[in-house]
């Protein structure tokens, strides 16, 4: 039935119905109910699971936090983040690799506030925003919350690279036509498909911006999402590199979240750090995204800011979260494997995976893809040109098996 009558306003009016990524955790637990959950494989959920379907916990982590006085709880944290917890991110999300420039940090609930304070306070109204064909649906919820259209480029070329004059020409187009420009860019370990830029491509995007921005008009502000990068192995920041000394018309956003580095997903906390040649500009940062957390959700979650900050003003905490990350990331690296060596074997094409919490497998009709493997007791995520399998929250075992059910169903679909 249609609905006629609305008490929100006209711009409120998107009813996009139940998540779907709930909705298959929903039938998958169903399932397991009836049948056992050794025998359903659920491959919906974004967390890192053990093998029994626990959500896997860094276990200082959470001593730090429960050690915490009861005033660190209670209290508020200012506007813009506890200074030593903006101090603490910077650490955490360069580690050796501080962009040369001036930069400016922000705490925001999650890397989610961060995505939000970026679209608002850098495009206006109508405007496109640009991200790759394969992306993290709420990239769309939040440009659609804001009156943005969330367009996309081709992420992958023919040998499975980053496609590059796809991103030129849409980089190129969009700028025609607009002022400001907002990309958002999530690498490495991106979320569906597991891809990472080499620096070769890292290099090349920034080039194709520098070219972009000789135009002093045009503003470009490249957000890059960094949700998964300590699970994306040694090196994972050496394209911060290309951040140097960039035209003051090219802002870098950095996206910053501690709910999977830190497995502090419930704490929602996280940060935008602001890299610009332009001294203004980052003060700007400062000052814009400061108010815009007064005026969307004040304050952020002061005990987990005073977690990280602990972690980082000592060696030992730091080195045991590590040793303790570094369990969790073997135990990803093995699944993921394990998937892909079957998928060879069986000759599931799979999109270019290096690192992360996804493997994606591209295929027509996924609905219907996603139907059929229900019957196999396999549960994943149907998305627009393909299927996300979560490795983080599959054993390595059924992570092997998956793939020649993946080869079934789409046959099955085919016919
Ligand atoms: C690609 C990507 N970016 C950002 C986030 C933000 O997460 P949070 O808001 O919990 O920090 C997520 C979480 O799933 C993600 O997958």
């Amino acid at each position: 039935m249609s609905k006629s009558f609305f008490m929100v306003a006209p711009h409120s009016r998107t009813i996009s119905g139940n998540d779907k990524i709930f909705a298959v955790n929903n039938a998958a637990q169903a399932m397991a109910k009836k049948i056992g959950s050794n025998h359903v494989v659920n491959a919906s959920i974004g967390a890192l699971m053990d093998d029994e379907g626990n959500l896997s916990i860094l276990s200082t982590v959470i001593d730090i936090l429960r050690s915490l006085p009861s005033e660190e709880f209670a209290a508020y944290a200012p506007i813009a983040g506890l200074p030593s917890f903006l101090e603490a991110v910077k650490k955490a999300a360069f580690k050796e690799f501080v962009p040369k420039g001036y930069i400016e940090a922000v705490a925001t609930p999650g890397g989610s506030g961060a995505i939000r304070h970026t679209i608002r306070n850098y495009s206006k109204e109508g405007d496109d925003i640009l991200t790759s064909d394969w992306y993290w649906g709420p990239y769309h919820t939040i440009a659609e919350e804001h009156n943005r259209n969330l367009k996309t480029y081709t992420l992958f070329d023919k040998n499975d690279k980053f496609h590059l004059s796809s991103f030129t020409e849409k980089v190129n187009a969009i700028l025609e036509k607009q002022r400001n420009l907002v990309i958002l860019l999530n690498s490495p370990a991106h979320n569906p498909t597991g891809y990472s830029l080499s620096d070769e491509e890292w290099k090349n995007v920034i080039d194709v911006l520098k070219t972009a921005a000789k135009n002093k008009d045009k503003k470009i502000i490249l957000f890059v999402d960094l949700a998964y990068i300590d699970f994306a192995g040694e090196n994972s920041r050496s394209f911060m590199k290309y951040f140097n000394n960039l035209p003051e018309n090219i802002l870098i956003i950095i996206g910053f979240s501690m709910s999977k580095g830190y497995t502090l997903y419930g704490m929602r906390s996280g940060a935008m750090i602001g890299i610009s040649s332009n001294e203004e500009v980052a003060k700007e940062f400062k000052q814009i995204n400061s108010f815009s957390n007064r005026g969307v959700w004040s304050n952020g979650t002061r005990p987990a800011m005073v977690v990280l900050t602990k972690i980082f003003e000592n060696k030992e905490l730091l080195e045991k979260v590590e040793a303790e990350r570094k369990k969790l990331h073997d135990m990803l690296n093995e699944r993921a494997n394990a998937f892909l060596e079957e998928a060879k074997r069986v000759g599931l094409k799979v999109c270019p995976y290096k690192a992360g919490f996804f493997i994606t497998i591209p295929c027509d009709d996924p609905e219907r893809v996603c139907e059929e493997l229900t019957k196999d007791a396999v549960f994943a995520v149907p998305l627009k040109k393909g299927i996300r399998f979560a490795v983080c929250s599959v054993s390595k075992e059924k992570c092997s098996k998956a793939p020649e059910k993946f080869v079934k169903a789409i046959k099955a679909v085919k016919k």
